[in-house]
C-alpha cells in the first residue's frame, strides 16, 4: 500500500505522510548490522563476567518492533542462557510533539541489580528520556548501563546523552512515524519509517 500523501487527523490537527526515510528491508539490514556490533562487544563482556546476564531494557511502546527484531538477531550470536529482556514505560510525549515531564508508568518486572543492562530506545531527540532511564537503572544497581537507539535526531548541537549504539541518524529536524514510532499513537504498525508534514 502506498502511504505517502495519506492525511492523519487527531483533535483537529492534520498531518500528511510526506515520504519514506527507510523501508522495511533497509531497516532489517541495519538491525542485523547493529546486532553484530552489539554482540561483538557484549560477547566479550559476558565472557569476562560469567556470573552476569545481559538484560535488554526496552522503552515502551515505541520500541516494540525494534526490540523484537534486535533480540532475534542477538540470540543468533550470544549465549541464549545469558540473554533476557524487560520493559519500562514512561510518559513523555502526549499528543503533541515536544517534551514534557517524565514519569514511570510501568516498572521493570525483575530486579536489575548486578546485571549488564542495555537500554533500547526508538528515538533520541533531546536525550532527556535516555538520561532519565540510565540514571534509573544505575540507581537500581545495574552493573553496566549502555544505550542503543534505533534513531537519533542530529539537529541538536549537543545531546544530553551519547548513545553507544545508533541505527540511523535523522539529517533534518523531522518528526517520524512507523516501525513502532507514533504520532498520537497512530502509524506504529508501518513497516517503514516515514516523516510527517504539517498541514496549515
Ligand atoms: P527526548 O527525551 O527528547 O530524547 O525524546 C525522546 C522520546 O520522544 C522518544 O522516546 C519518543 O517517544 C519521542 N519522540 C521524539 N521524536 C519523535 C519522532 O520524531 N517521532 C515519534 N516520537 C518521537
Ligand atoms: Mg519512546
Amino acid at each position: 500500500m502506498n502511504i505517502i500523501g495519506e492525511i492523519l487527523e487527531v483533535d483537529g490537527i492534520k498531518k500528511r505522510i510526506g515520504g519514506i526515510l527507510w523501508n522495511g528491508e533497509e531497516i532489517r539490514i541495519r538491525v542485523k548490522e547493529l546486532a553484530r556490533e552489539i554482540a561483538d562487544d557484549y560477547g566479550v563482556l559476558l565472557e569476562q563476567y560469567p556470573d552476569k546476564n545481559l538484560v535488554l531494557v526496552g522503552i515502551l511502546n515505541g520500541v516494540v518492533p525494534f526490540l523484537a527484531d534486535l533480540l532475534k538477531e542477538l540470540s543468533k550470536h550470544l549465549p541464549i542462557d545469558r540473554l533476557r529482556y524487560d520493559t519500562l514505560a514512561i510518559s513523555s510525549y502526549g499528543r503533541g510533539t515536544s517534551p514534557t515531564e517524565l514519569r514511570v508508568e510501568k516498572d521493570l518486572k525483575n530486579p536489575i541489580a548486578g546485571d549488564i543492562a542495555l537500554i533500547v530506545e526508538d528515538i533520541i531527540d533531546t536525550g532527556y528520556t535516555a538520561v532519565y532511564f540510565k540514571q534509573l537503572l544505575v540507581h537500581k544497581g545495574a552493573f553496566d548501563v549502555r544505550i542503543c537507539s534505533l534513531l537519533i535526531k542530529a539537529t541538536q548541537e549537543e545531546h544530553e546523552v551519547d548513545p553507544d549504539y545508533i541505527g540511523f541518524k535523522l539529517k533534518r529536524n523531522l518528526f517520524v512515524v512507523g516501525y513502532g514510532l507514533d504520532w498520537a499513537d497512530l502509524c506504529r504498525f508501518l513497516t517503514s519509517i516515514a516523516y510527517l508534514e504539517d498541514i496549515d
